[in-house]
């Protein structure tokens, strides 16, 4: 039986242009797909169709395409216009890129949901949604951060949490507000759908799904099962349904409401693979229904709670043929020096700046092949290790045989490999590329199989090792100086390009470009994995006029790893010399001692609310957290220089145990915000809100 592999990553927002964890995720599956495209020549049992599409429903992208003035189509249209770059410049061959704003998309997402209704697991209830009182809407759950309702963490969205994974409903997360405003979202009933995944059947199903042998990693499986908790107690129904205004796809019979875009997202994948398929002239549903067929997800660890609970329950249930056909190898989050990526520490990576800085695309490639396994666990990039890595296999042991062979069979013998191979060579060849008696080949493809490149890649570099042992041994330099060993560096030289054949060959994942520029240079049409099995090895080498080589690769220069992490801002130092010039300021007060400052308790406020204070031309009415477990009202006079909503939300500096003052009928000040001013106010009136650097959290004291 043919297997179809039916290959995608993760559909990315289209909000914004690609990052290195995209490309990582990208490479990382375009790996696999490479791997497996090339077992079709070994055992001519592969078809493989690798798709991905832009995620482009929800609140966000509208909200984007709003403030620039165009629509959600022309803000996707720009982003996507975009891609290409990337995926060319990191050798990322999707066969087809497409995108969830789609007729095709639209037609399968209503199908399934027609078909989950009809199942009876479509229930309508009226709950209480957020709403941001100040922009007059209904908000998404990416529009609302708050403390995850799970694990405490700090600043997570809506929909579910960064830190432990957990999904929940935003009404459940601690201390919300809104991410457009920052206030605090008030309740509005409203209708909703939900798919009923609190339904016994569904615990039933994905009891069952999630342990069938071979689908999950076992972190996964165990992960998923305490989400299902000991008998589906924790599966609680999942909101399908937005309101108005919304980019996205229609509920059937629903006016008004549209599909949360995790309904649709997913089913991106087969909207995609539906557009390939009429492309190409296949019938995408004999692909559906073809027991040759996998459905193979790459995701990251973040999102594993729409595939595992909510993807594979929407699609058991809709009835729908590809279920039996899923799974999904979940990946760790790519990390820098093992820190969580962030512009402002200076460790953000830019896919483009490294190509711009003329990076090469496969060290990149190789390095993160690396370092991944099949488990869900980070990578880490460390700069260091990069350029240890790259300069030592790729170009220490992989290009250094071709480097130091391949010249001698141009020049002594027209570009000639031997015909025949010596006895001892072929003793080389064979304790290269075997151990224990097996094909090391096997083993290999055996961890490309299963996403163990980091072991496949170590296992290659056995057979580099060796072979360069092979070459240090025979020193080709020290034989083209004698005449009389012509016979014997001929065998050499043909031997080390033999094996240098099959490294390339087995690298050709990782590796593509430089593996399409070995195959020229040696004469083969292409690369076959079939070529690195028995006598097929060296068979076709032998006698064969090969052509000149040609340098493939260059060392990582550290200089340039340097040059591609972002700078941290720094400010300009002002030299020593330039003291700046005196201006008109208010006198200093006397001097005090420490102890007389520490008087004063100075703490992180966060402005949860503002307004306008009834019959006062001076004060503005603040609503403080200060991290105390309760609000602070306080009255503040700086209605001149500030409208509350250019308050609600950020952070302050509050004097906090200033005695509460009686402020006339606007009732009682609990503490003083802090402000600057110039001496003289009437002829420089400005008023400026202290606010503090980021990363401050209510409650801080300033010392
Ligand atoms: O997390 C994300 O970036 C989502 N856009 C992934 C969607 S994957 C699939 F379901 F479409
Ligand atoms: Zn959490």
């Amino acid at each position: 039986m043919t297997r179809k592999l039916f290959v995608t990553t993760a559909l990315p927002y289209a909000n914004a242009a690609f990052h290195i964890g995209h490309m990582m995720e990208y490479i990382q599956a375009d790996i696999w797909v490479r791997f497996q495209r090339m077992q079709k020549d070994a055992d001519g049992q592969r078809e493989v169709h690798f798709v991905c599409a832009d995620d482009t429903h929800g609140t966000p992208i509208m909200i984007a395409a709003e403030k620039e003035g165009i629509t959600p189509q022309e803000f996707v249209a720009k982003i996507a216009a975009g891609r290409q770059q990337y995926l060319d410049g990191f050798h990322i061959a999707f066969d087809n890129w497409y995108s969830t704003d789609s007729p095709e998309n639209v037609e399968l997402s209503q199908g399934i949901y027609r078909k989950l209704k009809e199942t009876g697991l479509i229930v309508t209830k009226t709950v209480d949604r957020f709403f941001d009182p100040v922009k007059g809407m209904f908000l998404a759950d990416r529009n609302i951060k708050g403390e995850c309702p799970k694990c405490g963490a700090k600043d997570q969205y809506g929909d579910n949490c960064e830190v432990c994974g957990a999904a929940y409903q935003p009404t459940e997360l601690v201390n919300p507000f809104s991410v457009f405003t920052g206030s605090t979202p008030i309740m509005k009933p409203s209708e909703q759908y939900f798919f009923a995944l609190s339904d016994p059947r569904c615990y039933t199903f994905l009891k069952e799904w999630l342990n069938t042998p071979g689908r999950l990693q076992s972190e996964m499986v165990n992960k998923v099962s305490e989400w299902l908790g000991e008998a589906g107690e924790k599966l609680a129904d999942w909101d399908i349904s937005r309101d108005a205004p919304y980019f996205g796809i229609p509920i059937p019979d629903a006016p008004g409401k549209f599909f949360y875009v995790w309904l649709d997202a997913p089913v991106g994948y087969l909207a995609s693979l539906k557009n390939y398929c009429s492309k190409k002239g296949m019938d995408f549903n004999a692909l559906l229904n073809d027991p040759g067929t996998e459905q193979v997800h790459f995701i990251g660890k973040d999102i594993v709670s729409f595939h595992l609970l909510f993807w594979p329950a929407m699609l058991n249930f809709a009835q729908h043929p590809i279920i039996d056909k899923l799974k999904v190898h979940v990946h760790g989050h790519l990390t820098v020096n093992n820190e969580k990526m962030s512009k402002s520490r200076g460790t953000g990576i830019s896919p483009l700046r490294y190509l711009d800085l003329k990076m090469n695309p496969e060290w990149l490639r190789y390095y993160i092949a690396f370092k991944l396994n099949s488990k869900v666990e980070d990578l880490d990039f460390n700069g260091e290790d990069f350029v240890a890595r790259v300069n030592s296999d790729l170009i220490g042991k992989y290009v250094n045989i071709a480097s130091r062979c391949a010249g001698f069979i141009a020049k002594k013998f027209d570009g000639k490999l031997a015909g025949t191979l010596t006895p001892k060579a072929q003793q080389w060849i064979s304790r290269a590329l075997t151990v224990d008696g097996a094909e090391r080949q096997a083993s290999i493809a055996h961890n490309f199989e299963h996403r163990e490149f980091g072991k496949a890649l170590r296992e290659i570099m056995e057979i580099a090792d060796i072979t360069n042992q092979y070459v240090d041994e025979n020193k080709p330099w020290i034989l083209a100086k004698d005449p009389e060993k012509s016979a014997e560096l001929h065998d050499v030289c043909t031997t080390a390009l033999i094996l240098f054949r099959q490294l390339t060959i087995l690298l050709s994942p990782a590796l593509p470009q430089v593996a399409a520029r070995v195959a020229e240079m040696l004469g083969d049409a292409d690369l076959s994995w079939r070529d690195t099995s028995g006598e097929a090895v060296y068979e076709s080498m032998l006698d064969r006029t090969i052509g000149a080589y040609s340098h493939l690769m260059t060392r990582v220069d550290a200089k340039m790893v340097e040059d591609l992490f972002d700078k941290p801002a720094v400010a300009a130092p002002v030299a020593v010399a330039e003291v700046p010039a005196a201006s008109d300021i208010e006198p200093l007060a006397p001097e005090i001692k420490i102890d007389d400052f520490n008087k004063i308790d100075l703490r992180i406020a966060k402005i949860v609310n503002c307004e306008q204070v009834d019959g006062s031309d001076k004060l503005l009415r603040l609503t403080l957290d200060v991290g105390e477990g309760r609000l602070r009202n306080v009255l503040s006079g700086i209605k001149s220089a500030y409208t509350p909503d250019q308050l609600i939300g950020k952070l302050t500096v509050l004097v906090a145990n200033l005695a509460p003052r009686k402020m006339g009928k606007f009732g009682v000040s609990e503490g003083m915000v802090l402000c600057a001013s110039a001496a003289d106010e009437q002829a420089n009136p400005g008023l400026y809100v202290l606010e503090p650097f980021p990363g401050a959290t209510p409650g801080m004291r300033i010392r």
